[in-house]
């Protein structure tokens, strides 16, 4: 399987958007080494493999703060007071590509988390393969879905999602690569089965950024919001949110010039 998604990532549309997960892992591996990384991920390099074919033709694009300010926003601002305060929860990863939090984030360790992972089967296939030997802190269920087809929820509630306990949904990433109808659904299905307390994270665009689509990311997505239809866009499906730029959170780093949101959301009552 590791072969398949070498040898096809490049020029395949197909697996055009699994690749960006292996991208993200090469952030993640460069941070890593860096000299005061934002976040440390052993598994990265591996996970992301051999990229120097991608970036002889595509070299500007081999580091990027953006992903890493966001994973560490997400980690350090939301994930571990999550973990504290919450005797029993979920944490449920929407496209979750190569993410390995449930394998090195320590406060997953403390009290009852569940971890669920969900993405498509050809980036599933390939970290199940490369991960199958490493034990993750917590329970981690990985599920193989298209969060744009109707069945992805009815399998993530039979391997084991609990409607009763408060879940985190992450977003990381994820929602411009889909149809703005879509998204409007998954929150609407996600909103349903979260008990009281849930809470959601997703970052996004504003609509130029899908329009001139640059960039290994941007070239994929979808749809973008502005500012003002933020909130409004989320209340509809059933989530009281707040945004703010990625750049309020940018530790310094070059994260997108007023162009990204960090959405933080929790389940109307
Ligand atoms: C930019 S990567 C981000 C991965 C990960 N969250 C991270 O930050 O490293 C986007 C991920 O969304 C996944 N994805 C995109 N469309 C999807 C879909 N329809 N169903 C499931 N996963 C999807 C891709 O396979 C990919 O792993």
């Amino acid at each position: 399987m590791r072969e398949d998604i070498n040898n096809v990532a490049l020029d395949d549309k197909t697996q055009a958007i699994p690749f960006t997960a292996r991208l993200m892992a090469h952030y993640r591996a460069k941070e890593s080494e860096s000299e005061n990384p934002l976040l440390i991920d052993p598994y990265a390099e591996h996970l992301a493999g051999d990229l120097t074919d991608y970036f002889r033709t595509h070299g500007r694009y081999s580091k990027m703060d953006y992903g890493i300010v966001r994973s560490h926003y997400i980690e350090e601002k939301l994930l571990k007071p999550w973990c504290h305060q919450e005797d029993e929860s979920q944490i449920v990863l929407l496209g979750a590509g190569l993410d390995t939090k449930a394998y090195r984030f320590e406060p997953l360790k403390k009290k009852k988390h569940h971890v669920f992972e969900v993405d498509l089967p050809s980036i599933n296939n390939y970290k199940n393969d490369l991960l199958k030997d490493e034990k993750s802190f917590c329970p981690l269920t990985r599920i193989s879905a298209d969060l744009s087809a109707l069945n992805w929820m009815d399998i993530l509630l039979k391997n084991g999602f609990q409607k009763g306990i408060p879940t985190f949904w992450i977003m990381e990433g994820l929602v411009y690569y889909l149809e703005k109808a879509k998204v409007s659904t998954l929150l609407k299905k996600i909103n349903e089965v979260s008990a009281h307390r849930s809470r959601l994270f997703t970052d996004l665009c504003i609509p130029i950024y899908a329009e001139i689509q640059i960039g290994p990311f941007s070239k994929h997505f979808k749809w973008g919001l502005e500012k003002d239809k933020i909130c409004e866009f989320f209340a509809q499906t059933g989530w009281k949110v707040e945004w703010d730029w990625a750049d309020s959170h940018d530790q310094g780093r070059d994260v997108g010039q007023k162009g990204l949101y960090f959405i933080v959301g929790v389940k109307k009552i």
